[in-house]
C-alpha cells in the first residue's frame, strides 16, 4: 500500500498559509487546539448572517437556530457513535461540562463513596471528581508507569471496589499521548455497578469513538481539538442522563440533554461543530477507501466519518514514528511515553520531551522564534508532570501532530532542535 498522504488537505486551512519571519508558520501545538478548515469558519459566519436568534420562536431565524442546534446533536451523534442526538449536550468546554456533572452526579452520592481518577489524565478530568471530598466522597488516584507514561492498571482495577461509584479515566494522554485500554477499566467499574467517564478531549482527532462500543456511561470532548469552533461536547447514556439531577433553572426543561444546557448555547459554534464534522467525513470520502473494511457495518455519514478518522490516524502514526525517529537522534533529549514502533497503534501523536540543552519553556521559545509552534509546561497535566519529576523544571516540550502537518514539517522541527544541540553542546 502507497504511504497515505493527506497533504493535499492542507488548502482548506487558511490559517497554515501563516508566515513567521518570512518562513511558514509549523502549527505542532495542535493538543492545545487545531486550526479550522474555511467551511468552519464560513458555518460560524452564515448562522451570523442568516440565523441569529434564539431557541423556540415561531419565526424564521428562530426555526433555523433549532435546526442549527438538533443539526450539531446529529453531527456529534455521528461522530461518536450515539444512537440518538438528545443524548449530546453542549457547553463552554469540557472542563465545564465536566464540573456540572459531577456536581449533579455527587447529589447522589454518600459520605464513603468513592470516585477513582488517574495520575495520567488532563486536570479537567481530576478536579471536578476531586471537588466531591466536599461531600465526603473519597477521591482515590490510580497510578502511572513512568517509564513508558502508560496507567498503572494493577493499580488502578486494585482500587476499584464495592464503593467506588465513579471511575474518570481519560481516552488519551494530552502529554505522553498514551491510549488508555478503556475495556478492562470499563468492565471492572461495571462489575461493582460505577460509572464510568472518559476523557476523550485529546483522543477524538486522532481515531474512531464508538461510545456504544467502549461500554462506558458517559464521554465528553473538545470541537476546538477537530477542527471546530471552542465548545464541548457531553455523551451519556440516555437513562443516566433523564436520571441525574442537573443543577438547571426551572423553566428549562427538565429533559435531557436540554438539563444539562445552563442558559443560551453558542449558536455559532454549533453551526461550525456541524461544518467540523462534515469536514472529518468528507476526509473520510476523499481518503479513507483503505479503511472501509473496518467499518463494514457502518452507513451514511457515520461511516464517512469513521474512515476520515482511520485516514487521518493512518497518516499521522507516519509522521509519528518520523518525529520519534528524529528526536531519538538529538543528543540529550528525552522522550516521556511510549517509542517503540511496534506499540505506535498504543499513543496519539502528542509527545513529551525534555532536553538536557536547555529546557521545555526556552526549547518552546527557541522554536517560536523560528516559526514553529509548540508548547511547554504541564498543559495542566500537573498529576503527571508532579508524578514525572517534571513540574518543578519547567515541565516537558510538547509537540502534537495534526493530519494537516508535512513529513517536511517535522523535518524542519528537527533540523532546528539538532543545530541548537550542536551549538550548545
Ligand atoms: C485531555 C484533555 N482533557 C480536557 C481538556 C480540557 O478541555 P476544555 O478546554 O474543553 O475544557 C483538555 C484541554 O486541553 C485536554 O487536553
Amino acid at each position: 500500500m502507497t504511504p497515505i498522504d493527506l497533504s493535499p488537505l492542507r488548502a482548506q486551512f487558511p490559517s497554515l498559509g501563516l508566515e513567521v519571519g518570512g518562513s511558514p508558520a509549523v502549527y505542532l501545538d495542535n493538543p492545545a487546539g487545531t486550526q479550522v478548515p474555511q467551511a468552519v469558519a464560513d458555518a460560524v459566519s452564515h448562522y451570523f448572517l442568516n440565523a441569529n436568534a434564539n431557541t423556540g420562536g415561531a419565526f424564521e431565524t428562530s426555526r433555523r437556530t433549532d435546526a442549527t442546534i438538533l443539526g450539531a446533536r446529529q453531527a456529534m451523534a455521528d461522530m461518536l457513535g450515539a444512537a440518538s442526538p438528545s443524548e449530546i449536550a453542549f457547553g463552554p468546554n469540557m472542563t465545564t461540562l465536566t464540573f456540572s456533572l459531577s456536581r449533579a452526579i455527587g447529589r447522589l452520592l454518600s459520605p464513603g463513596d468513592e470516585v477513582l481518577v488517574t495520575t495520567l489524565d488532563h486536570d479537567a478530568n481530576i478536579a471536578p471528581w476531586a471537588a466531591l471530598a466536599e461531600r465526603g466522597v473519597v477521591v482515590r488516584q490510580a497510578d502511572v508507569q513512568v517509564p513508558d507514561c502508560t496507567l498503572d492498571m494493577d493499580d488502578l482495577l486494585g482500587k476499584i471496589n464495592a464503593r467506588t461509584k465513579v471511575v474518570a479515566v481519560g481516552y488519551a494522554s494530552n502529554a505522553s499521548g498514551t491510549i488508555n485500554a478503556l475495556g478492562p477499566i470499563v468492565e471492572a467499574a461495571h462489575a461493582v455497578g460505577a460509572w464510568v467517564f472518559v476523557d476523550a478531549v485529546q483522543y477524538a482527532p486522532h481515531g474512531p469513538i464508538d461510545v456504544q462500543a467502549l461500554g462506558c456511561d458517559f464521554l465528553a470532548c473538545s470541537a476546538y481539538k477537530f477542527f471546530g469552533p471552542h465548545i464541548g461536547v457531553l455523551w451519556g447514556r440516555p437513562e443516566l442522563m433523564e436520571a441525574i439531577p442537573a443543577y438547571k433553572v426551572r423553566p428549562a426543561k427538565d429533559a435531557a440533554p436540554y438539563k444539562f444546557e445552563t442558559g443560551t448555547q453558542n449558536h455559532e459554534c454549533l453551526a461550525g461543530v456541524s461544518a467540523a464534522v462534515d469536514y472529518i467525513a468528507g476526509v473520510g470520502r476523499r481518503f479513507g477507501g483503505d479503511f472501509a473494511a473496518r467499518h463494514a457495518g457502518a452507513a451514511g455519514r457515520r461511516r464517512d466519518i469513521l474512515l476520515g478518522l482511520e485516514a487521518m490516524k493512518e497518516y499521522e502514526s507516519l509522521l509519528c514514528q518520523q518525529l520519534i525517529g528524529g528526536l531519538q537522534q538529538i543528543e540529550g533529549l528525552r522522550i516521556w511515553g511510549i517509542t517503540d514502533p511496534a506499540r505506535a497503534h498504543e499513543r496519539v501523536p502528542t509527545i513529551a520531551c525534555t532536553w538536557e540543552v536547555m529546557d521545555a519553556p526556552e526549547t518552546a521559545q527557541y522554536l517560536a522564534d523560528n516559526g514553529v509552534f509548540v508548547w511547554s509546561g504541564n498543559y495542566y497535566a500537573l498529576a503527571l508532570m508532579e508524578r514525572l519529576g517534571l513540574q518543578e523544571r519547567g515541565g516537558a516540550v510538547r509537540i502534537g501532530i495534526s493530519h494537516y502537518n508535512t513529513a517536511a514539517e517535522i523535518d524542519r522541527t528537527l533540523e532546528l532542535l539538532d543545530s541548537a544541540s550542536r551549538r550548545y553542546s
